[in-house]
């Protein structure tokens, strides 16, 4: 902790090139998924979520989740990380060579059911073999829990049902646990009532935030994460991103606007804020449209701020 009561680094999670780009409406080609990658990690993240290996026809847009992996360099100091939703999932990922793995469920029974078509312990069923053979591998493992604020079926989600599911992760042996406000309605109330009762169950250090910016308040969570002692955020370049199956989920925090406000916090994260900006003005490019983040569409900081404290 530094001096003002806020983690001294914090570790970014980018999830541009699965969360973002699940949700663009157009097919993006290989060449410019592996492209944006690979400026991402030139960036200096340690952590990129790359793909998904999950039904092609649940989600078309990632249905080339082998050839992007086979294009990426394999680095000691980089995590390629993958979402799989079952064991063939977790077969598809291990012959691309991916190393650490993601499984993901919700804390709202009406979101499993029409994103994954299963029960909330339906989707534990699947993730047995999947975390057993991960273990078997060696592989890091990470559990989500979706809806973890609301539901976009069924509103309001109790806290306890959030921590009861990152539960249920952790016994499966899931290295880190990921909350998730999949349709961006958290304020940081919301955060701190949910904390409060997570960091009672868990080590602060094994959970992450996944905040997406529907309404414009993940960076008002992300503070209010931090006060709590979070240091592991999920973002996604240039702000892409959503769920297809979450209508009314809007793009995910935008990376570099996440950056920013670290940077001014004096809060260590290893990314470079221009190397993220240069990677999600190249997929712009590509893709023919700006993407939302503020901090891209500011275009930098001519002078360089600093730390405000
Ligand atoms: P299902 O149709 O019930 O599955 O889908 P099934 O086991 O009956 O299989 C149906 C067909 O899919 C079969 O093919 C399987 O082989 C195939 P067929 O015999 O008909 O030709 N199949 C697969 N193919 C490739 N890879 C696989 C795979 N599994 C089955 N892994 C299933 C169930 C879970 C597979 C499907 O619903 C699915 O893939 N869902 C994924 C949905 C998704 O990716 N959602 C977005 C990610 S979650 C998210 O964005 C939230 C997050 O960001 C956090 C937050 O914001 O809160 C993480
Ligand atoms: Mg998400």
């Amino acid at each position: 902790m530094s001096a003002a009561g806020l983690p001294e680094r914090v570790r970014i999670m980018e999830v541009g090139p699965r969360d973002g780009l699940q949700n663009e409406p157009g097919v993006v080609p290989t060449g410019a998924k592996i492209r944006f990658i690979e400026g991402l990690a030139g960036a200096g993240f340690s952590d990129i979520e790359v793909t998904s290996f999950v039904s092609p026809r649940a989600v078309p847009q990632l249905a080339d989740a082998a050839e992007v992996c086979a294009a990426l360099p394999k680095r000691s100091d980089l995590r390629l990380v993958a979402l799989v939703p079952n064991e063939k999932g977790l077969e598809r990922a291990l012959e691309a060579g991916i190393r650490a793995v993601a499984v993901f469920t919700a804390a709202s029974e009406s979101f499993t059911k029409k994103n994954v078509r299963m029960t909330i312990d339906e989707s534990f069923e699947a993730f047995r073999p999947v975390a057993a053979r991960a273990h078997k591998e060696g592989l890091w493992l990470r559990g989500y829990v979706s809806t973890a604020f609301a539901c976009p079926y069924e509103g309001a989600v109790d806290p306890s049902r959030v921590a009861d599911v990152t539960s249920r992760l952790f016994d499966l042996g899931a290295h880190e646990v990921s909350i998730g406000d999949t349709i961006g309605v958290a304020v940081p109330a919301d955060v701190d009532r949910l904390l409060a009762l997570l960091l009672k169950r868990f080590p602060a250090g094994k959970l992450a935030m996944h905040f997406h910016d529907t309404r414009g308040t993940a960076i008002a969570n992300v503070e209010a994460s931090l006060r709590a002692g979070i240091s592991v955020f999920d973002s996604s370049a240039g702000g892409l991103g959503g769920c297809p199956y979450a209508p009314g989920a809007g793009g995910n925090l935008a990376t570099e606007d996440l950056i920013y406000l670290l940077d001014r916090l004096g809060v260590h994260t290893g990314v470079s804020l221009e190397g993220v900006m240069a990677a999600s003005r190249e997929l712009a490019r590509s893709m023919g449209r700006p993407l939302p983040s503020k901090v891209l569409q500011a275009g930098g900081v001519m002078r360089p701020l600093g730390p405000a404290t």
